[in-house]
């Protein structure tokens, strides 16, 4: 992989920092799954973002008009004996030609390090959130003043760098948005094979497997985010991720399942029949669901915001419950009152990207933000009837259908990345009978 784009970046946030502006961005760290195992690890992205490294405990350094050079990394050790058991580590010399950074060091080598570059420094920028973090600093600052006493001439402002970063992730470069193209392309294969592969009988989890496969077989590192696959009621529940239920002939399963690709992340919701046909009452709120997914998906282009789209969601939705005979009353009225909310109660979209909720401000000040070609966001308008419910007609409850699409703003409207599943009923009974309809967004 060409450390050309994350040199890139560096530069990037170089350029927004003050003269001897010190960045200080933390790798990931292993976490303990039970005794002696760990979890898979999953590198921070803001790390992953400016670094490419794959590496767990680093620390990337920026120094806007250092002489020795402005990027600088701190990497494990190399340690042979530790390398046979966990793999080769980078080490300083590699680390500087993989990672294109002007210097590289141990991370060993910080404590001496860190005091000398924070006794130089203008102002210092570092994640808000990382309590570890600040306490390094506060320990090298104190480091600073003892070496330089009264010379010393400290940092007085620090500033939250994820916020930053914030603002560069929600713009994507071309190779993220190959990156994102290709995480949806194979998440959509996926749901497509849980499609042909579904039967009355099988377990959920039994899906979950067939679209976990799909991903892995595609070079996808792991699901972005536990895969949900919920049939009959357990669709109303927005996160059930248990997947351990029966499916039976007659329900429809929620499935809602991204991959991973090379850090960033897919995001799609289809709900299909596990025998392969809509009963009646499904379709009908099936087609309500699509509309607001095809209509808000219409309105995507630059200057539109999260906000409309919404909006746009609910009116659908609002319509559809009316038609269902579910609300009774004036559109408007409805919709003010938030009558829909005990059956759509979730927003909408969200920023993704290296994080499936990705970063980046929904609003600036007081108004919602406009949409800018380079941003990818999902649309997934809902309904759900909640199995219990008795003040809707028993033919709806324990009905719950997400339609999830992921799309990238262009200059004129928007790519569905996540087109090559297929989301209307026709298209989907067809896929499930083997006989691939051809697919139109
Ligand atoms: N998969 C979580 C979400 O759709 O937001
Ligand atoms: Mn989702
Ligand atoms: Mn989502």
């Amino acid at each position: 992989m060409s450390s050309q784009p994350f040199q890139q970046r560096r530069q990037q946030l170089l350029q927004s920092l003050p003269d001897r502006g010190l960045a200080i961005i933390p790798a990931a760290t292993e976490v303990t799954r039970s005794r002696d195992t760990e979890y898979p690890f999953r590198q921070s992205s803001d790390y992953w973002y400016l670094t490419g490294c794959k590496e767990p405990d680093g620390l990337l350094v920026l120094m806007k008009g250092r002489e020795e050079g402005e990027s600088l990394i701190f990497t494990l050790p190399k340690d042979p004996a530790m390398e046979v058991w966990t793999g080769i580590r980078l080490g300083r010399e590699e680390a500087v030609k993989q990672l294109g950074v002007d210097q590289a060091f141990a991370l060993d080598q910080l404590d001496d390090l860190l005091p000398d570059l924070i006794g130089q420094a203008s102002e210092v920028w570092l994640p808000f959130d990382d309590l570890k973090l600040y306490q390094r600093f506060l320990e090298g600052r104190q480091a600073a003043l003892r070496k330089h006493k009264r010379s010393a001439s400290l940092p007085d402002r620090l500033v939250d760098i994820s916020a930053r970063l914030a603002e560069m992730r929600l713009i994507k470069s071309p190779e993220e948005m190959e990156l994102m193209r290709r995480a949806a392309e194979i998440s959509a294969a996926a749901h497509c094979r849980a499609m042909r592969s579904c039967r009355p009988g099988q377990y959920e989890y039994q899906l979950q497997a067939e679209i976990e496969h799909e991903f892995a077989i595609r070079g996808a590192s792991a699901p972005a985010y536990a895969s949900i696959v919920g049939s009959g009621a357990n669709a109303c529940v927005l996160h059930y991720i248990a997947n351990q239920s029966e499916m039976q002939a007659g329900q429809l399963v929620l499935i809602d399942a991204g991959a991973e690709y090379q850090g960033y992340a897919g995001d799609i919701t289809r709900t299909f029949p596990v025998d392969g046909s809509f009963t009646g009452p499904q379709k009908r709120v099936y087609e309500w669901v699509l509309k607001a997914n095809q209509e808000a998906i219409r309105q995507v282009r630059p200057g539109m915001t999260l906000e409309a789209l919404h909006t746009t969601a609910v009116r659908i939705l609002t319509e559809g419950l009316v038609d269902l005979g579910v609300l009774q009353g004036d559109l408007d009225q409805l919709i003010k009152d938030e009558a829909y909310k005990p059956f759509y109660m979730h927003g909408t979209g969200h920023w993704l990207g290296l994080d499936v909720h990705d970063v980046g401000q929904y609003r600036l000040g007081s108004r919602s933000r406009p949409l800018e070609p380079g941003m990818v966001f999902t649309i997934e308008p809902g309904l759900y009837f909640a199995p219990d419910n008795e003040e809707v007609d028993s033919c709806w409850r324990g009905l719950g259908i997400r339609i999830e699409d992921d799309v990238l703003v262009t200059e004129t409207g928007c790519l569905v990345l996540s087109k090559d599943v297929p989301k209307t009923i026709d298209e989907v009974e067809a896929l499930m009978r083997g006989q691939d309809a051809h697919l139109h967004n």
